[in-house]
């Protein structure tokens, strides 16, 4: 449903949402704006910046200038260099950094474990760095196992050590240790206060790839899930070109009485599709697919609409491997209604999208602007589509296009809007921003019960840090859709940004899991407030809260990267007593 769905631009959409859960020790505005910048300059400084200062061994700087002092007393006190036992190992090290350099990494690890043995196990602080040198020639080696048991030593004679926390992090990687490497990767950030690219983006692929591996897993198993009334509303309003999303006309009704004049009254009764319909409009949403499937099985006449129906169902619960044969099917009819092929290429799109399968995706709705060139859904959707893909000029043209075929469309105009922001914010042009910012003010004086105007103008306000005005705007829109828990979760964040007010943000979320306990959004948000607070295992339970809602693989794999980071804190904070400063 990805480009079914109004895309949620929160700050979030453009920077991975897990560093928020990560970020901590910064109020969240704080931590947006590093996060931001760490975004910006990944693209410009190449990851291995920093490379090189952490692949030498630790050497030239402090022990040499130590050295050099400890030489000229020795010398005054008539005592030989190399006499004491930390002299001789310092020797053997210096000895074995020049081999490291030279690119003679077994010499090298020879010289080091000569230091390890000569070194007395009082002076832990040197004895440590001949182990992380060691392990940094092993590392040249590729011997994973070698790199972690050393670094395992160096860090347990000097718990803050990063070079050593970090190399065995990318050695247990390299092992497939997921779970012990983001712990000693948290730690580093921690240690680096978030400031190193680097092990960021170390931490950034761990948690992505762990999230995804429990995301496959847990996806294939759970239980389907029927989202609450208001999604299911809402997600079916975003469509108006086509057959199935539209309540059944009185008309309709009507004729089909009239064709059954005369026929018994149970032929109506056996169409499982019109039943489906009723069973739509009373809200009765659980039988729908079985209604869907006695239409299917029976040929009847409703056979393409309920297959698309029973599609659509299957996606809402997240079942795209039961909705896709049915859209198969649909796309397939040559003699099917074209509204229904191209609503069916639009939601096969959109499942691609949701499965990060763009090439896919872009097909299917351009396949559905082909074959139903004057479908206002298609392009309004594909708009969404071209926004996740950050195509911003052709965004906007399919928004255009949109509003053409429908000047009423208040949702196209403010996503429109939405879409020339972004262009103007990335693009850095301040007077592109301020014609954005107009263009919302239009869209909400002619359209203003449209909330979704007010919603985005909402997001693009509180980027710009016009809070107050934000504010408004969410309570517009509260006014006018006071069902949707998703605008609460909205206005709570926005109360963290302005005015540091956890309690009251907070507040809002719960109201919003008042109005809808299903609202995966704001156990998302709340676990990622309880991580900044420093309660780690409320933010875990929420986190696994929203996990059980999750509407896609994707958004799953999500949340348990946020749940993994934070537990990884629990395990820093136990094993090493490290903590970042909490909100
Ligand atoms: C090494 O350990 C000995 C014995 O504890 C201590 O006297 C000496 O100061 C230590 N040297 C360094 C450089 O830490
Ligand atoms: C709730 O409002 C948001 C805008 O804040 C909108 O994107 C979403 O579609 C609405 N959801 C429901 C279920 O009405
Ligand atoms: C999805 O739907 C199909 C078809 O009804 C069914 O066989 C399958 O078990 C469902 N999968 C899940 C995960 O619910």
């Amino acid at each position: 449903m990805a480009a079914s769905k109004p895309v949620e631009p929160q700050s979030g959409s453009s920077l991975p949402r897990w560093q928020l859960a990560l970020l901590i020790g910064t109020p969240i505005v704080l931590g947006v704006g590093a996060v931001y910048l760490w975004n910006r300059s990944k693209t410009k400084d190449s990851p291995g910046k920093r490379n090189g200062e952490r692949t030498t061994p630790e050497g030239s700087a402090s022990p040499v200038q130590g050295q050099d002092g400890g030489d000229s007393l020795d010398g005054w006190l008539g005592w030989s260099r190399g006499t004491s036992p930390l002299d001789r190992a310092q020797g053997a090290k210096n000895k074995g950094n020049k081999y490291f350099k030279a690119g003679k990494y077994e010499q090298a690890i020879q010289c080091y474990t000569e230091a390890i043995g000569l070194c007395p196990r009082d002076n832990q602080t040197d004895l440590s760095t001949f182990y992380q040198n060691r392990a940094a020639a092993y590392e040249q080696q590729m011997m994973w196992t070698e790199v972690v048991q050393d670094c395992t030593q160096a860090v347990e004679m000097n718990p803050r050590y990063i070079k050593a926390l970090f190399r065995r992090a990318k050695a247990l990687e390299r092992l497939d240790n997921k779970k012990e490497c983001l712990e000693d990767v948290t730690a580093v950030c921690i240690l680096e206060a978030f400031q190193n690219q680097q092990s960021m983006l170390l931490a950034d692929k761990v948690l992505k790839l762990l999230g995804k591996e429990k995301a496959k897993d847990k996806y294939k198993n759970r239980d389907p899930l029927m989202p609450s009334p208001q999604f299911i509303k809402s997600y079916f309003s975003s469509f108006t070109d086509d057959i199935i999303s539209q309540p059944l006309q009185k008309g309709e009704k009507k004729d089909e009485d009239k064709d059954n004049e005369g026929e018994a009254a149970e032929v109506t009764e056996s169409s499982g599709y019109l039943k489906a319909k009723q069973y739509m409009e009373e809200e009765n949403y659980d039988k729908i697919i079985s209604e869907c499937t006695k239409e299917v099985e029976s040929g009847g006449r409703y056979t393409a609409e309920a297959l698309l129906l029973r599609a659509t169902f299957y996606l809402l619960i997240g079942n795209a491997t039961g909705a896709q044969p049915d859209l198969d099917r649909v796309i397939n009819m040559e003699d099917a209604n074209i509204k229904l092929r191209a609503n069916a290429l639009i939601k096969r799109g959109s499942m691609y999208m949701q499965q990060q399968q763009p090439m896919m995706s872009t097909q299917d709705f351009n396949m559905a602007a082909e074959i139903d060139t004057r479908n206002a859904d298609v392009y309004h959707h594909r708009g969404q589509l071209k926004i996740l893909l950050d195509q911003v000029e052709e965004a906007v043209g399919d928004f255009d296009e949109c509003i053409l075929l429908r000047p009423d469309s208040a949702l196209a105009q403010a996503q429109k809007c939405f879409a020339l922001y972004r262009q103007a914010y990335t693009g850095n042009s301040q007077s592109q921003v301020q014609t954005a910012m107009d263009g919302f003010e239009d869209v909400i004086r002619r359209f203003p019960k449209c909330a979704e105007g007010y919603a985005l103008y909402a997001q693009a306000l509180t980027d710009q840090q016009q809070f107050g005005k934000a504010d408004q705007m969410y309570n517009k829109c509260i006014d006018l859709e006071p069902d949707n828990a998703t605008t609460y979760v909205h206005k709570g964040l926005l109360q963290l940004q302005w005015k540091q007010d956890l309690d009251l943000g907070l507040d809002l979320i719960s109201k919003a899991i008042e109005i809808d306990n299903k609202c995966d959004f704001a156990y998302e948000t709340m676990g990622t407030i309880e991580v900044q607070r420093g309660n780690l295992d409320k933010a875990i339970d929420m986190f696994n809260k929203a996990i059980n809602l999750a509407k896609s693989e994707m958004e799953m794999a999500h949340l348990y990267s946020l749940c993994d980071a934070a537990y990884a804190q629990t395990e820093v904070a136990r094993k090493y007593g490290l903590k970042p400063p909490t909100l």
